[in-house]
């Protein structure tokens, strides 16, 4: 028999769609199955530094939420209790205030806390249950780059944004026989670049797992002329690793221009770009993105019945199974460059610009 009565929830780093979807499951879940309080934490875990921020969650509150991009709670991808940042004399200065937090989780009543959040939010969350904390862990990133979980929520919807622009760029790009570029999210990994290119029909798909030249991209270019192909679609990952000569002004500017201003000067060709930004973290959730949050709220809020915290669910040959936080976090899930979805690529001749 468990003894919580009362469960928090925090969602933390960048939005994805299907966070309220998970939000509503673990509340109604809580409730209608285990008659717990729920009690919703503004703003991750900075949520409790103002502990009279909080609020609670009734099946009422989360009514309607599902299809609802973003977060009710609010996050912040900043917020860290470890290392909390204020400023003395004008000075950053760098605090532990994670005593505070536990202990005003606490004052709230909470028992036990679900956290909704990527690499940065888990990371917190093990260290505050190392701390003594009764916490269990909801992975979240529309860049699906957590080894722990075969997927993520929001990767699905950000790959149907992407894909219908890819879809529009293309009947642009073939009228006016242009190249056009097109960057995706993706800090470190090439996932949402590599699927969307593909779904999108991309002609190069240019990803941080793959060294390319602007040489081999112009190149590659080039031959689809000769073919008789006057336009090109380039889909490139924010995080892409730019060749030496790109690099200098990598800071202010995104990685698509730089690479689109190089192609129109190493191919001569017309190239527009078109860099996706924050609409691949917003909308409404797909329907497959509601079912796996949804699995993810309602596993989590068991994990807590059981009294198994210091977990995290994860999505592992479809089942939805529980994986020891300290194992998930810091090992970002990267695309393999000899892997099965690469390999279907260059099948269909996609070039990568190597
Ligand atoms: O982690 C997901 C992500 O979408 C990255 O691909 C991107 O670099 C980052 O978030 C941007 O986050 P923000 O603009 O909120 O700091």
């Amino acid at each position: 028999m468990s003894d919580i009565r009362c469960i928090g929830i925090a969602t933390g780093g960048g939005d994805a769609p299907g966070l309220n979807a998970v939000i509503r499951a673990a509340t109604k879940a809580a409730i209608l199955k285990h008659q717990w309080k729920v009690i919703g934490i503004p703003d991750g875990f900075d949520g409790l530094i103002w502990p009279e921020k909080s609020f609670e969650l009734t099946l009422d509150k989360v009514s309607g939420i599902l299809p609802r991009g973003g977060t009710i709670l609010g996050t912040t991808n900043r917020g860290n209790p470890f290392r909390y940042k204020s400023t003395n004399d004008g000075q950053t200065v760098l605090s532990d205030i994670s005593g505070q937090v536990i202990a005003n989780s606490r004052k709230l009543g909470i028992d036990a806390i679900i956290t909704i959040g990527g690499d940065g939010s888990q990371t917190i969350g093990h260290e505050l249950f190392q701390k003594g904390l009764k916490i269990v862990g909801v992975p979240k990133t529309i860049d699906n780059d957590l080894s722990a979980t075969e997927l993520t929520f929001g990767f699905d919807t950000a790959l149907h944004t992407v894909t219908d622009a890819i879809d529009k760029i293309h009947t642009t790009g073939a009228s006016h026989h242009r190249v056009m570029v097109v960057e995706v999210m993706g800090r470190d990994c090439g996932w949402i670049a590599l699927a969307g290119g593909i779904a999108g029909g991309a002609h190069i798909i240019l990803i941080p797992e793959i060294p390319f030249t602007i040489k081999g991209v112009c190149d590659f270019i080039a031959k689809r002329e000769q073919g008789g192909r006057d336009f090109t679609i380039v889909v490139v990952a924010e995080g892409v690793k730019t060749p030496p000569e790109l690099k200098e002004n990598r800071r202010n500017n995104p990685v698509g221009n730089l690479i689109g201003n190089a192609i129109a000067a190493g191919s001569h060709k017309e190239v527009r770009v078109s860099v996706l930004g924050h609409i691949q973290r917003g909308g409404s959730p797909s329907p497959f993105d509601r079912v796996l949050a949804t699995r993810f709220g309602v596993s989590a809020v068991e994990l807590i019945a059981r009294g198994e915290f210091g977990k995290m669910v994860a999505l592992r040959a479809s089942s939805i199974v529980a994986v020891n936080m300290a194992d998930a976090i810091g090992q970002l899930k990267s695309v393999r460059p000899e892997g099965e979805l690469v390999r279907t690529a260059r099948a269909i001749g996609i070039g990568f610009g190597d």
